[in-house]
């Protein structure tokens, strides 16, 4: 082969740090995704769908110029074919606000959004840590109250407990407003030029750009430094204690154990007040699932009203590890009903009859052939089996001639008489009073009332 062909027939491989989903982890990608619609909505959250591309402006704007994301992780280009400065969405809350800004949608009141979708960030692609990931997020835009910041910490508990996650952990903060940051800001800078010689070079650089985020550092050699440094908590006026206090109170109420990290300061500069971060994963491993806060300036940086707000983003792909860790992701793709057939009457019947059952509301996985040959019935029967069907209906010559489909249980045990001759008229309501005579022993446990994905349609 010349070496120009070649180079033709090499694979194409995909993006690193950007991951394929493959099919065997759709059902608990399903899982999360659908909890977390469910539980949304039940807060009376309304989704919001913003492009993911914006200009870059925004991002530098809203997140801020010495940011690690802003500096270093954004997948920006120019627009050949206008010259527009653009970026990949390296998160959302930018480009929420600047939705609800440009159509201000909370010109008659306060509103709940949320979003689901990729991010990009150029990172050191490593485990929980992509340069396409995705989050599911909830922006509470308008409100000012603690109550808020309560409310949403409340709805990620109640989604960690509707998919059955262990050991989430929340921590909190508050990191004031800027007046009381600038006062803490100068004792800060203060004492890390006392402690210059343990500054890293992440942190001379930022030591007078940005120095609060000096305090997230992970440099083992900096953590005794940094722990003695003083903290923003004490800076705080009686608004921002009053705050603090009343988010504590709420959370204390409804049982919702936190701790206070006085460190906790997160990545973006569009933060004040309260932050929080929920933390899980195996010892060693431990991982922020989810952080959030407030960004009470963030409408006015983007030209709006002062408009007080509150959210927070999961990231998905970090979620999907734990549950996978814990056994959440043993849900089995089902699919009610494979339709296996041999000759050209057979397949014209069995397209009706799918067609016929998928009506009635059950789901149907119709065989087609691989290679135009056709393939036996036990080659069929083979993929029926692996489709994790409930029942498989055979079409032949014989079955046809009685005007009949032969229909068998594929999960019942082999000892049982499991395949009946049945009129091809009678076949939906044979299946659906099988069905729901099974429903106590339904697959997923649900006693019928599940719609998760190894739900039949029927419910
Ligand atoms: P964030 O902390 O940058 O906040 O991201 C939220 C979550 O996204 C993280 O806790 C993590 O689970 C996930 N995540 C972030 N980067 C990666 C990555 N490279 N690979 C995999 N997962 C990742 C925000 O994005 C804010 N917009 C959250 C917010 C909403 N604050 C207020 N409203």
């Amino acid at each position: 082969m010349t070496e120009d062909k070649k180079a033709k027939n090499k694979k194409i491989l995909g993006i690193k740090g950007l991951n394929d989903v493959l099919p065997e982890d759709a059902p608990v990608w399903e899982l999360l995704e659908n909890t977390a619609e469910a539980v949304l909505k039940s807060y009376g959250y309304q989704r919001i769908r913003t492009p993911i591309v914006e200009e870059t402006a925004l991002f530098a704007r809203g997140l801020g110029a010495v940011t690690d994301i802003v500096e270093k992780e954004m997948y920006s280009f120019e627009d050949a074919l206008n010259g527009d400065r653009l970026t990949l969405r390296p998160e959302s809350t930018a480009g929420v606000v600047r939705a609800v800004v440009e159509h201000s949608l909370t010109y008659n009141g306060p509103k709940r959004l949320w979003y689901s979708g990729p991010m990009f960030r150029h990172e050191r692609p490593q485990r929980g840590r992509y340069r396409q990931f995705h989050q599911i997020g909830a922006e509470a835009l308008g409100f000012g109250g603690p109550d808020i910041d309560a409310e949403l910490i409340m709805l990620c508990q109640r989604l960690w407990d509707d998919l059955g996650l262990q050991g989430v952990r929340l921590e909190i903060n508050s990191i004031g407003n800027a007046e009381e940051r600038n006062r803490h800001r100068a004792d800060l800078i203060a004492w890390f030029e006392q402690n210059r010689d343990v500054l890293d070079a992440d942190a001379q650089r930022r030591l007078y750009a940005n120095p609060l985020r000096i305090l997230d550092t992970k440099n083992p050699a900096m953590q005794e430094m940094v722990n003695a440094a003083p903290k923003l908590l004490d800076y705080l006026d009686r608004d921002s204690l009053a705050h603090f206090e009343g988010l504590k109170k709420i959370l204390e109420y409804n049982r919702i154990p936190f701790t206070i990290n006085p460190r906790l300061v997160r990545g973006m500069d569009y933060y004040n007040r309260t932050v929080f971060e929920w933390i899980g994963g195996k010892a060693g491993a431990m991982a922020t699932l989810c952080g959030g806060g407030r960004y009470d300036p963030l409408f006015e940086m983007f030209g709006g009203r002062p408009t007080p707000s509150c959210g927070f983003a999961l990231g998905v792909e970090r979620l999907i590890e734990l549950l996978k860790e814990q056994g959440g992701a043993g849900v089995a793709q089902y699919t009610d009903v494979f339709i296996a057939h041999q000759g050209e009457d057979a397949m014209l019947q069995a397209f009706a009859l799918a067609e016929a059952l998928r009506g009635t509301g059950l789901d149907v996985i119709l065989h087609c052939a691989p290679a135009a040959s056709g393939s036996s019935f036990k080659a069929q029967m083979k993929r029926a089996d692996e489709s994790g069907a409930t029942f498989a209906i055979l079409l032949g010559e014989d079955e046809l001639k009685g005007g009949k489909a032969s229909v068998k249980a594929l999960r019942a045990p082999e000892t049982e008489n499991n395949q009946r001759l049945v009129p091809m008229e009678q076949v939906a309501d044979y299946l659906i009073g099988q069905i729901i005579g099974a429903e106590d022993e339904h697959p997923c446990g649900c006693s019928g009332l599940c719609s998760g994905p190894s739900s039949h349609g029927i419910h």
